[in-house]
């Protein structure tokens, strides 16, 4: 599967994709991402003179294939991590309001990639794919390799949007979705990392200004009494238009029963079986208490039936890319046409990650 890169004017870094011992699930898009394997100068001054130099073939790549990972590099902390991503001509973000993922600052525009509980798999979505607004590059850093699992699985969203049933995908572009977001005052003490406030969502306190950029953007609100809970609506497309390459991708984040309990139905051989039941019993209960964070409806509010949900799951699983992280690896996806998520983990695992170039799409 290598493939030596022909036009590098050094002819010391290899282009190549994943070789299958790299893999962690067998996959159905095996040029997803370009792995650029160091194979001579490998510093940090190296590195940020070679993307400089390189920057079109890589502009192309990310185009053509949806994302690239340099690999090998003396990649070893997060300013270096952000210094790369500069030297790539990308504007990353400072802040990200409306965020849903638990994160925090570990450098300029440097964020922890989620603090999402260990146990739990994250959703196959597109960063901020809730929103109309998201970023057009996402990131992500290997400052920690774990062991085993914590993979963070890649998803080729044109090819999602260009198998789904025909009826579903009719249905999503007649319709959209509705994100309807549920953000309490305080984390509750039995699940203190499974949603941000409001407060911390916005990143202010203050309820006026959250009402300002809620309208700003499109969406509505509601508050219960005393602040104690703030609940959001937002319509988005679910398959936007490519700027670039004009491909339909299908972005979404699909916070839904029937995708839930499908995750922790794929991590379950990697868990302690009771384990992994009481995740799902606690998915459940949350679902019966109508107490989840963020929910997927239509646009018009009525929910997605299981059987619809389950067919946009198998449209993203199936063309999913799962690889095993190494130290320094740096992978950079374009957001709109790769989607990404998170395997169960165990520790140790730090995944930072940074984003920027915002794309706004049309309703
Ligand atoms: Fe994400």
């Amino acid at each position: 599967m290598g493939e030596t890169n022909e036009t590098d004017p050094n002819r010391m870094h290899t282009w190549r994709f994943l070789e299958p011992s790299e893999l962690t699930r067998p996959t159905h898009c095996p040029e997803l991402p370009r792995v650029i394997e160091a194979g001579g100068p490998r510093s940090l001054a190296d590195l940020r003179d070679y993307v400089t130099a390189e920057g079109d073939r890589l502009r192309a790549e990310m185009r053509a294939r949806g994302g690239f990972l340099l690999r090998g590099f003396e990649l070893n902390d997060p300013e270096s991590f952000a210094d790369i991503i500069g030297a790539l001509g990308y504007r990353p973000e400072a802040e990200n309001p409306f965020d849903t993922s638990p994160r925090h600052k570990v450098a300029a525009s440097v964020y922890t990639s989620t603090d999402t509980p260990d146990p739990y798999p994250i959703l196959a979505h597109n960063e901020n794919s809730f929103l109309n607004a998201r970023p057009r590059m996402i990131s992500f850093f290997c400052f920690v390799e774990p062991p085993r699992y914590g993979e963070t699985p890649l998803f080729d969203s044109r090819a999602a949007a260009a198998t789904l049933d025909p009826s579903v995908r009719e249905k999503l572009a007649a319709r959209k979705v509705c994100y309807r977001r549920r953000l309490p005052k305080k984390r509750p003490a039995w699940a203190p990392n499974i949603n941000r406030t409001w407060s911390e969502a916005f990143g202010t306190e203050d309820r006026d200004t959250i009402e300002e950029m809620v309208a700003e953007r499109g969406m509505t609100c509601r508050w219960h009494p005393n602040g104690r809970l703030l609940h959001t609506e937002n319509v988005v497309d679910p398959l936007p238009v490519h700027p670039d390459t004009g491909d339909r991708c299908l972005n979404l984040q699909a916070f839904h029963r029937t995708s839930i309990l499908g995750d922790l139905d794929e991590v379950r051989p990697r868990q302690n079986p009771l384990h992994n039941a009481s995740l799902k019993m606690g998915v459940s209960l949350l679902y019966a208490l109508d107490a989840m964070p963020v929910q997927i409806l239509y646009g018009d509010g009525s929910p997605i039936p299981p059987a619809e949900m389950a067919e946009i799951r198998r449209a993203t699983w199936e063309h999913s890319v799962l690889f095993a992280w190494k130290k320094g690896d740096l992978l950079v996806l374009d957001n709109i046409l790769t989607g990404h998520g998170r395997m169960n983990v165990e520790k140790p695992r730090k995944i930072l990650t940074s984003f920027g170039d915002i794309v706004t799409f049309p309703v």
